[in-house]
């Protein structure tokens, strides 16, 4: 009788953890589709925000598959792509020199470029040791402060790179 009490006993408490860590494997398992699809969506979002924020960069660069160069070059792919290599656009010669430099565009590249493109590029040349390159002034006039606004319209440039 004891025995068959301490057997039951067992049991209870071996099927009582099984329910536990079921439990909690549930538990993660619908917390992590959720965080991946929340994930999506916050990207997508960003994105949809960042063709808005887009707008501004428009009054001078066009993007897209058939974008042309404007004021500015066009920014398809430039993800990826070496600074001032955009064919058939007149870079100034220190957004030029900054590629030859070493300069391959990322989003966080671009993410630390749009608050003061100028001081961006001075500052890269400068500490690649060619400060005697970081003179002059950078075409591009516009400055972009705003961190979530940054981050959105990279998100939207990003859907044009090269490897999507
Ligand atoms: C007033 C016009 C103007 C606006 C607005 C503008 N840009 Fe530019 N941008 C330029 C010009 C001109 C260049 C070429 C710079 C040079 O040759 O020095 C340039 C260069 C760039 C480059 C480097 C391109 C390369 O091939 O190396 C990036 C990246 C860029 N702009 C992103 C943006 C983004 C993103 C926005 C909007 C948030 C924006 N620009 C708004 C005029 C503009």
């Amino acid at each position: 009788m004891y025995l068959n009490m301490h057997i039951y006993q067992t049991l209870f408490f071996v099927l009582r953890e099984i329910d536990v860590v079921a439990k909690s494997f549930k538990k993660f398992a619908i917390f992590a589709t959720f965080s991946v699809l929340s994930g999506g969506l916050a990207q997508a979002q960003d994105a949809a925000k960042g063709e808005m924020v887009f707008k501004q960069c428009m009054t001078c660069h066009r993007i897209g598959p058939d974008a042309k160069n404007a004021v500015g070059p066009a920014l398809t792919g430039i993800i990826g792509r070496q600074s001032g290599t955009a064919a058939g656009f007149a870079y100034s010669p220190i957004n030029k020199a900054a590629g030859e430099n070493g300069l391959v565009w990322s989003n966080e590249l671009i993410m630390a470029y749009l608050p003061d493109p100028n001081a961006f590029l001075k500052k890269f040349l400068t500490d690649k040791g060619k400060a005697d390159l970081a003179t002059g002034s950078t075409k591009m006039a516009f400055k972009l402060a705003d961190e979530q606004a940054r981050k959105d319209v990279i998100a939207y440039i990003d859907k044009f790179s090269e490897k999507k």
